[in-house]
C-alpha cells in the first residue's frame, strides 16, 4: 500500500521526482536537481528561465496567485523533500534531530553568520515572542515600534506593555521612506531598551533603513530587533553587514518554504548575557537532575527544546537550495522588474494612489496601492471570488488599500490580467 501511494505520488510530480528515492540525503541531492534544471545563478538575468521555474509549482496556471507576502506556495522540490523524509523517519521510528544541523547552516550560510546564532522556530511570530521575553524588561522601559508593524511583531510586546507595565512608543512612519531614521532617533529616551522595526512592511512593501537603525541602537545601548519575515527569500541579507542583536523570520513566505517554519538570529554575545525563555531537551551543554544542575548551551538552538518536526525542518533546507539556485540576486531584480510594470501601468489610471515609495531605495516586490473612492477590501473580495486574482487587502493603518506580493514565480500576463480588470 505504501508503495504503491509512493509511486503514484513520484508519477504526479515528476521532476521532483528526480531526486527521490535518496531518502533523508534530499536536502543535498536537491542540488543536483536544481542543477540540471533550474542552475541560473550563474548566469546572466536575461537567460533566466522563469517559465521554467513557474513550472515548479503546483497550484493552477488559472489561479492568480499575487499573495506571497502572506504565504508562499512551495515547489515540488520542497512538498516532495517533506514527503520523502518523513518516508524515510518513519521507516526508522527516528526523530531525525540530528538532521537539523546541515539547515542551520544552510540559513547561515544564507544569512551570512554564525550556525550558533540561528535557532529554527515555528514562524517569525515565535521568534519575535522570544526576542521579548528574552529582553527581562521592566515596568517604565520604553520600546519603540512602529505604526506598520505586522500583528505578530508587535503583539509580543503589546503583551509585555499589559503583563508588566512597560511603555510602547508607536513612531508614526513616513510614506515616503525618506524620513523614518530620524521619526524613530527622536523618540529615543534614556528609558528606550529595545527599537523593534520590520526590515520590509507588510503594509505597503516599504524598505526600513535596518542597518543605520542597529548602529543607532548600539550607539544608544538599546536592543535592535529586526522583524525580517517578508525579507527572507525576497531580498539578499546580509547580517554581519545589517549587525542587529536580533532577526526574525518566516520560512513560508517569499522562501516558499514549509509552512511552521521560520528562524531567530541572536546575536553570539548576547547568547552570554541573556537567558534563554524556553528549555528542555537539547537545551543544555550539561543537566543533572540530581545535583539539580543545568548549563545551558552556548547556541541560539537551546530554544529548539524537545521533539521537533524534522521533516518541515529538512524542507526548509529544500527551500534554501531552490532559491539559491535561481540565485538570490535574480530573485531580488525580478520582483522589482515586475513591481515597477505593473506602477507604471497602474498609475496610467486616474483613481489609483500607489502608496508604497517610488524610491527604489525603499521599495521592494510589494507594490500596495488604492482606488480612490471606493472599499478596497471589499473589491479585493470581488477580486477573489469573481476574477481568481488573490491579493491581501490592507486594513492596518486605515490604509484601505490592495497588496500586490510580485513573486519571482509571478508572471506579466498575471499582472496583466489585475491591471485589466481594474477597469476605471
Ligand atoms: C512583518 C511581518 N511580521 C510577522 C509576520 C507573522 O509571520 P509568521 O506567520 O511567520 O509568524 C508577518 C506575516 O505576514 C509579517 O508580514
Amino acid at each position: 500500500m505504501r508503495e504503491y501511494s509512493r509511486r503514484k505520488f513520484l508519477k504526479k510530480n515528476a521532476l521532483g521526482g528526480l531526486c527521490l528515492g535518496a531518502g533523508i540525503q534530499l536536502g543535498a541531492n536537491n542540488g543536483l536537481f536544481a542543477q540540471k534544471h533550474l542552475n541560473f545563478r550563474d548566469k546572466h538575468y536575461d537567460e533566466v528561465n522563469w517559465d521554467a521555474i513557474r513550472e515548479e509549482f503546483i497550484f493552477p496556471k488559472t489561479f492568480n496567485y499575487l499573495n506571497t507576502a502572506s504565504l508562499g506556495p512551495s515547489p515540488k522540490v520542497v512538498v516532495n523533500t517533506i514527503y520523502e523524509s518523513m518516508l524515510s523517519l518513519e521507516e526508522k521510528c527516528s526523530h531525525g534531530h540530528h538532521l537539523a544541523k546541515r539547515m542551520h547552516q544552510k540559513l547561515a550560510e544564507l544569512l551570512n553568520v554564525d550556525e550558533n546564532e540561528i535557532a529554527i522556530t515555528r514562524n517569525a511570530t515565535e521568534g519575535m515572542n522570544i526576542i521579548a521575553q528574552s529582553l527581562k524588561l521592566k515596568i517604565g522601559d520604553e520600546v519603540i515600534i512602529t505604526t506598520h508593524e505586522h500583528v505578530g511583531g508587535a503583539a509580543p510586546w503589546l503583551a509585555l506593555k499589559k503583563e508588566l507595565g512597560i511603555r510602547v512608543v508607536l513612531v508614526d512612519l513616513d510614506e515616503t521612506g525618506q524620513e523614518n531614521l530620524r521619526r524613530i532617533q527622536q523618540r529615543i529616551t534614556k528609558r528606550t531598551k529595545a527599537i523593534v522595526v520590520s526590515h520590509i512592511t507588510c503594509t505597503t512593501g516599504m524598505r526600513l533603513p535596518v542597518k543605520e537603525i542597529a548602529t543607532l541602537c548600539r550607539e544608544n545601548n538599546i536592543y535592535s530587533c529586526i522583524d525580517g519575515a517578508q525579507s527572507l527569500g525576497m531580498i539578499s541579507i546580509d547580517l554581519k553587514d545589517i549587525n542587529p542583536d536580533f532577526y526574525t523570520g518566516s520560512g513560508h513566505k517569499w522562501l516558499c518554504g514549509p509552512k511552521g517554519t521560520g528562524f531567530l538570529y541572536t546575536k553570539k554575545e548576547l547568547l552570554e548575557k541573556l537567558p534563554p525563555v524556553f528549555v528542555g531537551a537539547y537545551s543544555d551543554s550539561s543537566y543533572d537532575l540530581n545535583k539539580l544542575e543545568l548549563t545551558y548551551r552556548n547556541s541560539a538552538q537551546r530554544e529548539e527544546y524537545g521533539t521537533r518536526n524534522t521533516p518541515i525542518i529538512i524542507g526548509l533546507g529544500s527551500a534554501i537550495d531552490f532559491i539559491k539556485t535561481i540565485g538570490t540576486e535574480h530573485i531580488e531584480s525580478r520582483g522589482n522588474k515586475l513591481c515597477e510594470y505593473l506602477r507604471k501601468e497602474l498609475i496610467k489610471k486616474k483613481k489609483i494612489e500607489v502608496i508604497t515609495p517610488e524610491d527604489k531605495k525603499w521599495n521592494s516586490s510589494i507594490l500596495t496601492f488604492r482606488i480612490k473612492g471606493i472599499n478596497n477590501l471589499e473589491f479585493n473580495k470581488e477580486l477573489n471570488t469573481k476574477h481568481g486574482i488573490r491579493l491581501r487587502g490592507i486594513y492596518e493603518n486605515n490604509l484601505n488599500a490592495l497588496r500586490v506580493s510580485c513573486a519571482f514565480f509571478n508572471t506579466y500576463k498575471e499582472l496583466d490580467e489585475l491591471i485589466k480588470v481594474i477597469d476605471i
